[in-house]
């Protein structure tokens, strides 16, 4: 079998691992030596449904077989389908859909159609949040944005963050803010949860003023947190939504929801947005299975029963180990935090054959596996983590 050469791959800003994988299954990988791998990172967050997902793989040869990719002039009833469930299970009434191809770029558009929509100045994010890979949210630049670090204020509950009762939440300028833009729960990836009392004030402070209160679901959507989204956590519903990576199971599609009221706002203004894959129907086809499987299998009720299972022994060991300093998690959006060593056990576990995530510059391991994961699968992973955090 031949192998990948790393050589001519240019993955700047990270170090790639595994050169030979030849085949997947649910949450395991192949490689072309026949050597079964634990993926519990489902390939960045992507693979909510297990690797080599059969009922997506038919739906991608009967939609490749009538029409791929249409144009974004030209319409079609995939985009039609996908979009009126897309709506629903987003709980957003007469709101639009636009069909994108990565996270990153839902984000960008959906910021693009936010500052369209308002005159303020500034939009107002936490300075643990990651929007992509580029864009206005990726780069942050202080002249339209003001960034709230949540975590280091002087209310009364540090242990939580911030509950908005502070001289720094005061100190938000909100007559200049038209946007907030809110990523509830992945916090880069290092899995924290803001209060809802936090949540709230903002959303009552933005609102007050006809603001725009815009999620990013691009990792926590698609029943990653036991909801079909992470903002279903927090009482409100927002004017946009940037969906990513589950909602194509692998496959490079992702989508912005706006509401009417956004939509409505956008006729007036000058927001144009075109590029060639927009609302392409092989895309569309793929969200449609996603959210039927979803759907069909159960699996927000999985996923809330494999993430309590497995939040449970993390716990269970973490009294067992002076390593693991705390174990944070919502559905099967789960960090270990422990006190040291954080790299080197990421990379045992890699040799014994189990991905993980592990950010730089943090302690956390991060676990993000498919919600189709099986509890055995579960089991084998504990059992090799209980090694290495007791040793
Ligand atoms: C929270 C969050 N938002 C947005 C993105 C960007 O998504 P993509 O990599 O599909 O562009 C990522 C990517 O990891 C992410 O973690």
């Amino acid at each position: 079998m031949r192998q990948a050469t790393k050589n001519i791959i240019w993955s700047n800003g990270h170090q790639l691992h595994f050169n030979n994988i030849v085949g997947s299954d649910n949450c395991f990988l192949y490689d072309s030596e026949g050597r079964k791998l634990i993926d519990l990172e489902s390939g960045v967050w992507c693979t909510c449904l297990g690797h080599n997902n059969k009922r997506i793989n038919s739906a991608i040869v009967a939609q490749i077989n009538s029409i791929t990719h249409t144009g974004f002039c030209y319409c079609n009833p995939q985009i039609d389908e996908a979009a009126k469930l897309v709506l629903d299970i987003s709980g957003i009434e007469n709101g639009k859909c636009e069909f994108l191809s990565s996270g990153s770029e839902a984000i960008e558009f959906g910021m693009r159609a936010a500052r369209s929509a308002t005159a303020k100045p500034l939009a107002l994010t936490f300075s643990d949040s990651y929007f992509g890979a580029y864009g206005d949210a990726a780069m942050k630049d202080k002249s339209n944005w003001h960034i709230y670090n949540w975590l280091d204020c002087s209310c009364e509950n540090p242990e939580n963050g911030c509950i908005g009762e502070c001289d720094s939440f005061r100190s938000i300028p909100f007559e200049k803010i038209g946007i907030f833009l809110f990523e509830p729960g992945s916090s880069s990836g290092l899995v924290r949860f803001p209060s809802k009392a936090l949540i709230a004030k903002i959303y009552d402070n933005i609102k007050q003023d006809n603001g725009i209160v815009m999620v990013n679901e691009v990792t926590t959507g698609m029943g990653r947190t036991e909801k079909w989204f992470g903002f279903q956590h927090y009482n409100f519903i927002p004017d946009i939504v940037a969906i990513g990576k589950g909602i194509g199971n692998g496959y490079p599609v992702s989508l912005v929801v706006v509401s009417q009221n956004v939509a409505d706002r956008l006729k007036e203004s000058a927001f144009k947005y075109s590029q060639s894959h927009q609302n392409d129907p092989l895309g569309a086809r793929i969200v449609k299975e996603v959210i039927d499987i979803i759907h069909d299998d159960g699996l927000l009720e999985k996923c809330c029963d494999k993430g309590s299972y497995l939040i449970e022994k993390l716990l269970e060991l973490k009294t067992e180990s002076s390593l693991v300093k705390e174990v944070r998690g919502r559905g099967l959006m789960i960090a270990i935090e422990l006190k040291k060593n954080a790299q080197v056990i990421y990379e045992v576990l890699l040799k014994q054959g189990v991905i993980v995530a592990k950010r730089p510059n943090s302690e956390v391991l991060r676990l993000d596996p498919a919600l189709t994961v099986e509890k055995s699968t579960l089991d084998i992973f504990l059992k090799i983590l209980k090694n290495l955090v007791l040793e």
